[in-house]
């Protein structure tokens, strides 16, 4: 018998049973997910561009992040929900800040949320942090630093940049945070973070020894453009077999295959024969 993962237990899983997390960002998927046993489902800002076709999460909202956390929620998964916090929406001031991570708190049905960024967002974490919502942190390859960085590059590549990396994870820790997403670092760096800091890591292209791992839905499960990163590992091909479902679908419409008589609803035959009185088909 499974039960309700929280915020506080993922924070105990530090060098424990690794943690597994992946986004989903509807009904169906987080039924999947949890199904699966995955210990997170994150409502990732990804949702851009796998769902909605843009370019960078930079186009998505909060509506829309509320909308899929809906979504996700109503599912009652008894895997930890987390919301992403989109661009902009934790930016401006601690007010504002908070009033967005309580939307996806309250609208929204959110258990935690995650945010892109280190030291710099530590006034905007401890405000929501003040107000009681557990923070899982984000540093490296932050996608909505898409602009700043000069493109979706592997980060700490060197020693300045690693050494802030670290300070930043050890911050982010330190402020509270109960875990911290790792992206698109070097190996060696996840494992010096991972030993660093006393919040687990979960690592996205991050190497074999973060405190647990995460990948984007579609990605694990292929339904992607068929393009993916050096860090994912695709366990199934749905997007093939989806494609390959609907072309026979449409060859048994063009050949009258479908619906077949199991498929269709009948009347009596007293009923037909009546019906069938002075039409055409009698
Ligand atoms: O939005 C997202 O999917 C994420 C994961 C890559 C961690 O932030």
């Amino acid at each position: 018998m499974t039960k309700k993962i929280t915020a506080p237990e993922i924070r105990a899983r530090k060098g424990g049973p690794k943690i597994s997390m992946v986004t989903a960002y509807d009904y169906p998927g987080a039924v999947i997910a949890d199904d699966a046993g995955l210990d997170i489902i994150l409502i990732g800002d990804s949702v851009a561009n796998v769902v909605h076709g843009m370019e960078t999460t930079l186009e998505i909202g909060m509506d829309e992040i509320v909308m899929h956390t809906r979504a996700v929620a109503r599912a009652k998964p008894d895997a930890l929900v987390v919301a992403d916090m989109p661009w902009l929406s934790f930016h401006l001031s601690p007010e504002e800040t908070v009033r967005n991570a309580g939307r996806l708190i309250a609208e929204g049905g959110a258990e935690a949320v995650k945010l892109e960024g280190g030291r710099k967002r530590l006034p905007m974490i401890q405000a929501i942090l003040d107000a009681e919502i557990p923070v899982m942190g984000h540093v490296g390859l932050t996608p909505q630093s898409v602009h700043a960085m000069g493109g979706f590059t592997v980060q700490g590549k060197m020693v300045a940049a690693a050494k802030e990396m670290i300070g930043d994870a050890k911050a982010l820790s330190d402020v509270g945070c109960f875990s911290i997403v790792l992206e698109g670092v070097p190996d060696v760096l996840g494992e010096i973070i991972t030993k660093e800091v006393d919040a687990p890591t979960i690592g996205i292209g991050a190497g074999p020894s973060t405190d647990g791992q995460v990948l984007v839905f579609h990605d694990v499960l292929g339904l992607g453009s068929g393009r993916y990163p050096k860090f994912v590992r695709s366990y199934a091909s749905l997007a093939e077999d989806a494609t390959d479902a609907l072309r026979r679908f449409k060859a048994d419409i063009e050949a009258g295959a479908f619906p077949g008589d199991e498929e269709s609803y009948h009347l009596s035959d007293d009923v037909t024969s009546e019906l069938l009185k002075g039409t055409k088909s009698a």
